[in-house]
């Protein structure tokens, strides 16, 4: 009997309107075009200004932009998954709401978090749902209103992160399209280095959290770089190894958007053409869990059908990895 595979069959994507510029920053904090450039690859990021809209806002644009696409109603959706590191609030889940939203009634919903790596190990989960032939039509949105968690007078964190969604339908496929091998880590040494220190268990929300700024993200930059240079790039090389790939079979690398240098240096040690690179992150900087859907929606009409694509992430944790994924459709 023929294998299953679970292939991707619809993307569906949404930014903010408003653009946060290099320039405006520069009016911000104490910083400027000519080094966020070339030290990150950024120059403008979206952030979602509208009130009391979170993370589920941006998801429920993205999902009624891939079913408007792929032409299905929503009660066909088994399952939605919305990995996000910003769920609307820290209980209610964030998916549950997003499915009575966009009336995908007949399905179930979870929230997934693994900080960068939240949409990578998705896809994941997602692909081991239809292959078990459990599910038919599984939903994953990649989405995070980073801006509700950044300090916007620290230099080093308000530079790189933007706001955005990104949804892609995972449906089984007979033609041994769709996700190939996956290579999946996590390392709990990172926790020092990518954190936001108040609000969870250890400890909890009080004046003196709210005063000393701790409900914010910290990075360690220099040493979460360092990690995920070597990290992104190991894992994308090994699975171009373990599933005999020459970087002549590899059409696309869609790698996590953090930095411009840890992307050229993955591409790198694949071997790729700066052309077969997706990348955006000059346009939406660092949006968490939806860079990699964005990428599939941006470069969306450049994708051929069995063209073989890297996916690869490195996020706080330490969590990271590696998706081989043979694209099965022309849009
Ligand atoms: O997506 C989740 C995983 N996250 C990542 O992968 C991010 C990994 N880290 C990075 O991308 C980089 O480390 C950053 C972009 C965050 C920082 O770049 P860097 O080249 O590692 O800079 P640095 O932290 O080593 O700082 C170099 C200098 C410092 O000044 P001194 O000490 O050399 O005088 C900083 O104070 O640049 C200074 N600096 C800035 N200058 C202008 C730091 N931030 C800024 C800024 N504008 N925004």
């Amino acid at each position: 009997m023929k294998k299953t595979t679970a292939a991707i069959t619809a993307v569906g994507g949404y930014v903010p309107e408003f653009v946060l510029s290099n320039k405006v920053l520069e009016t911000m904090v104490d910083t400027n075009d000519e080094w966020i450039t070339t030290r990150t690859g950024i120059k403008e990021r979206r952030i979602l200004k509208e009130e009391n809209a979170g993370t589920s806002y941006m998801a429920i644009k993205a999902a009624e932009d891939l079913l408007q696409k792929r032409g299905i109603e929503a009660s066909e959706i088994d399952f939605v998954l919305v990995a996000t590191a910003t769920p609307d609030m820290p209980v209610a889940s964030t998916a549950a709401y997003v499915a009575s939203e966009i009336g995908a009634v007949n399905a179930f919903a979870y929230d997934l978090q693994a900080a960068c790596s939240s949409f990578l190990y998705g896809m994941s989960t997602a692909a081991s749902y239809i292959e078990s032939g459990r599910y038919k039509k599984v939903l994953v949105i990649g989405a995070d209103k980073m801006s509700s968690i950044i300090d916007y007078t620290d230099r080093t964190t308000c530079i790189i992160f933007g706001d955005g969604a990104g949804a892609v339908l995972f449906e089984p496929n007979e033609e041994g399209l769709g996700l190939q091998d996956e290579y999946l880590r996590s390392d709990g040494i990172g926790r020092q280095f990518l954190k936001i220190d108040a609000g969870g268990s250890i400890l909890p929300a009080s004046e003196e959290t709210v005063k000393n700024k701790q409900h914010f993200v910290y990075q360690d930059g220099k040493s979460v770089f360092k990690f995920a240079v070597s990290n992104m790039a190991d894992v994308s090389a090994l699975i171009m190894e373990r599933n005999n790939l020459t970087k002549d079979d590899v059409q696309w690398l869609a790698p996590h958007q953090a930095n411009k240098r840890i992307i050229d240096a993955t591409a790198n040690r694949m071997g790729l053409e700066a052309e077969k690179v997706l990348m955006n992150i000059h346009r939406y900087g660092n949006t968490t869990s939806a860079t990699l859907p964005l990428l599939l929606y941006d470069y969306e009409k450049q994708l051929k059908k069995g063209d073989n694509i890297i996916f690869a992430a490195f996020g706080g944790g330490f969590t990271w990895g590696s998706i081989y994924l043979k694209w099965a459709y022309n849009s």
